[in-house]
């Protein structure tokens, strides 16, 4: 096995090879853009992890990692259009520098080209490798079809929120360790041990990104701090204020979220409090313990060697209280 960092480090000396046409630049050079900004490269790497944690060639994986990152990005591009977010990584977003219509049409072009770096495996496992990819990302449209929907629903469950962060999130994670597991030819049993840590691991991810997106560091996060407030976005957070807020508390939560010319230097600060005074990101924090643990309970599951299974559980561990 090798440490994280050279995971990623192969990724990212792949993702730096992609050799883009010149023409049209307007098509191509929002592409470049945004694979150069970095970010923190998690599914390739844990394409990476699971094939050589699986005993695979790690070299054949690598198309593939990096064929879910371009994957990945594409839905970055879609996403913050949807989400009207100008930063990401630190720098403006696609639709931002340059308009909707490009984040629109590169996007578009950046999925085409996940789909031809993920088909270039063996030709034997060829048709699981489409099943898993094209599945995943028809969940993860869903996911983000639900997260758009709940933007303007206010009885949103916690039941309702995790199903809809597990399709727009942890299918990807899934995938990526799943796809992995594939290309070294683990057990289909394997495979879906690690699918399923890749699932509660994805969980734990997103429920920490809401966390960030109220508490975080602009400058670490690389994103504006109080998007998911600002579009008032049915978080763990949200829906346990609404759950918890009495009195005085609820009137003031709901004046915020009917709003709509909230400015939001008022409005994200005034609903952090809320947040605080609610007791939800202590909540929040006991979801993301639970859902590590499920994924190190599947992890279990995988029965990988001593070394390989350390690497994973190591992963697990390190994006407790990540900050970007
Ligand atoms: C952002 O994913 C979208 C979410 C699922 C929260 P990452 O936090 O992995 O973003 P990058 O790729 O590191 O920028
Ligand atoms: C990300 O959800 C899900 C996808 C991009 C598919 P968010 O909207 O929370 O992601 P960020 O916070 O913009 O990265
Ligand atoms: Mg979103
Ligand atoms: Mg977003
Ligand atoms: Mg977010």
């Amino acid at each position: 096995m090798l440490t994280l960092e050279e995971y990623i480090k192969m990724a990212n000396d792949e993702i730096n090879a992609i050799a883009y046409p010149s023409a049209p630049s307007g098509l191509y050079s929002p592409i470049a853009y945004t694979m150069q900004l970095g970010g923190k490269r998690l599914r390739p790497a844990l394409v990476l992890m699971a094939c050589d944690a699986f005993g695979g060639n790690v070299e054949r994986a690598l198309r593939p990692a990096v064929g879910l990152e371009l994957f990945h990005n594409f839905t970055l591009l879609h996403d913050d259009v949807m989400d009207n977010a100008d930063v990401r990584r630190g720098m403006p977003t696609v639709h931002k520098r340059w308009n909707a219509n490009t984040a629109i049409l590169s996007g578009d072009a950046m999925l085409s080209m996940s789909a031809q770096y993920i088909g270039q495996v063996d030709p034997n496992i060829l048709p699981r490798v489409n099943e898993l990819f094209h599945r995943t990302a028809m969940e993860i449209y869903e996911g983000q079809q639900y997260d758009m929907d709940f933007e303007v629903r206010n009885n949103v469950t916690i039941n309702e929120y995790i199903e809809m962060i597990r399709l727009k999130t942890s299918v990807l994670i899934g995938c990526a360790c799943k796809l992995g597991a594939i290309i070294a030819g683990a057990s289909a049993e394997k495979a879906q041990a690690l699918y399923d840590m890749g699932l509660s691991l994805g969980l734990a991810f997103q429920l920490q990104d809401d966390v960030l997106d109220v508490w975080g560091d602009e400058a670490s996060f690389g994103k504006e701090i109080g998007g998911d407030i600002m579009n008032n976005k049915k978080t763990y957070l949200l829906i346990g204020a609404m759950q918890r807020a009495q009195g005085d508390d609820a009137i003031e939560l709901r004046r915020w979220l009917n709003d709509s010319y909230a400015i939001r230097d008022k409005k994200v600060p005034a609903v952090r409090a809320l947040y605080e005074r609610l007791g939800v990101r202590q909540a929040a924090n006991a979801a993301i313990e639970h859902y590590n643990a499920l994924a190190l309970e599947s992890l279990s599951k995988a029965d990988l060697p001593k070394e390989a299974h350390s690497a994973f559980e190591r992963f697990i561990n390190g994006l407790v209280g990540r900050v970007k």
